[in-house]
């Protein structure tokens, strides 16, 4: 293990004041000695993030639907740096608040609050989105409003973002550079030691789009390796059915697998239900008038972990969001239970525990 201490203090008092360098956890203990640490933990040799062998139904959404550009394919040492820079607190001014406080691995990479919080105390204007498969939307673009084209170009607004990390490019790399282990983890991961923001941004991409579930129970179906239950079946059926009251694979495409369906649409049949002057979605960002009121359509992969739901995490429980106006359903308690029961089916629990996307600071 390749383990660099970035501080340690030891004090004799109960209240802890030293120069955090980084983001460590102080730990205050009863009395006497206080210790503040981060260690950042990562195997000698790189974790296999380039190479997965996922299941062939997976390999073929990758070669239909991968965003992945030529100049930035995934490497071990590449998305082992994106690891690292995702959990680490100092991207964000006050050093409190990282990727990964908004983007939390256990609950599919969102955020359990309606609007999240920033650096320093503000909220998000939206609800946080899950990183999940963010490589099978094709078109590349990101956020509710899709006003980031690529992952790559996406990265580096959290950073840049007032509420959320409020840094700078350049006092990030000025930070960087002056922290010990990014030398080598830059080296490792692009052949030389600079630090630059386009390379924290590739950097960053390559570890987001390594994230793929392909161990749920849907996936083990598609392997002829587990059989649904009556209800998942029902719910599957229903899902997949055309139809007023179905159809949600018209736009959660692709039997759900992913959000590869490459436009923001309107979520209910009546669009006027939905106008809401405070967020205007696609239309914030082109300014067309046939955009007001679209929002990317989130993949439903582990949806059952990443509650609240919608652009503005204004629906507490799936439960809710058949009842609610976003979802214009009606949907019997019955069709309820086995939607549900089908999306459980499309969780794949074991990307939550995964360690090549935990925190490597201990
Ligand atoms: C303070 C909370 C917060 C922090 C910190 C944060 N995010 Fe987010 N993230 C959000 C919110 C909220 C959204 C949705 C914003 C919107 O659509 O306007 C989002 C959206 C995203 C998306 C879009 C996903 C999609 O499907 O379109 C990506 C990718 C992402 N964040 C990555 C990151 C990365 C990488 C970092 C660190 C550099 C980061 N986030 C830091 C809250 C946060
Ligand atoms: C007309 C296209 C469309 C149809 C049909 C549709 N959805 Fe959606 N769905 C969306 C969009 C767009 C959003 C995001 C809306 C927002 O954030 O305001 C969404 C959001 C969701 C969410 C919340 C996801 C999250 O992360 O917040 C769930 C769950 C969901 N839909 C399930 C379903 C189910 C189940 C069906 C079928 C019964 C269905 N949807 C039919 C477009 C659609």
């Amino acid at each position: 293990m390749k383990r660099f201490i970035l501080l340690t203090c030891f004090t004799a008092i109960t209240v802890l004041s030293c120069n955090k360098k980084n983001n460590d956890t102080v730990t205050i203990k009863d009395d006497a000695v206080i210790t503040t640490s981060a260690i950042l933990n990562l195997p000698n040799d790189p974790y296999n993030y380039a190479n997965e062998s996922y299941p062939s139904h997976i390999q073929s959404i990758i070669s239909a639907f991968d965003n992945t550009p030529l100049n930035n394919p995934i490497t071990n040492h590449g998305a082992t740096l994106g690891r690292v820079l995702f959990y680490d607190k100092s991207l964000s001014l006050s050093k409190t608040v990282s990727c990964a406080s908004c983007h939390k691995q256990e609950i599919g990479f969102s955020d359990s609050k309606i609007k999240s919080l920033g650096h320093a105390g503000g909220t998000t204007r939206r609800n946080s989105m899950p990183l999940l498969n963010l490589r099978f939307y094709r078109s590349g673009k990101m956020f509710w409003d899709e006003r980031a084209t690529t992952l790559e170009e996406q990265v580096l607004l959290p950073i840049q973002d007032n509420i959320e990390m409020g840094l700078t490019l350049d006092s990030l790399i000025h930070r960087l550079n002056k922290t010990n282990y990014y030398a080598s983890l830059f080296n490792n991961a692009f052949g030389s030691t600079e630090i630059t923001a386009d390379r924290i941004s590739k950097a960053l991409a390559q570890f987001l789009r390594s994230i793929v579930t392909y161990r749920s129970k849907y996936d083990k179906v598609q392997q002829g390796m587990a059989t649904y239950t009556p209800q998942e079946e029902e719910g599957q059926m229903f899902f997949n059915s055309t139809g007023p009251l179905g159809a949600c694979a018209d736009c959660h495409a692709g039997g759900a697998v992913t959000n590869h369906f490459q436009q923001a649409v309107i979520p209910i049949k009546n669009p006027a239900d939905f106008f809401n002057t405070n967020d205007l979605g696609v239309f914030e960002a082109t300014q067309n008038p046939d955009d007001s009121a679209k929002f990317k359509i989130p993949s439903l992969r582990n949806v059952p972990m990443t509650a609240p739901y919608m652009h503005n995490g204004a629906v507490a429980t799936l439960d809710n969001l058949f009842n609610s106006n976003y979802h214009k359903f009606q949907l019997s308690a019955i069709q309820k239970q086995n939607i549900i029961a089908y999306l459980h089916a499309l969780t794949d629990e074991e990307i939550t525990r995964d360690v090549r996307f935990s925190n490597p600071f201990k």
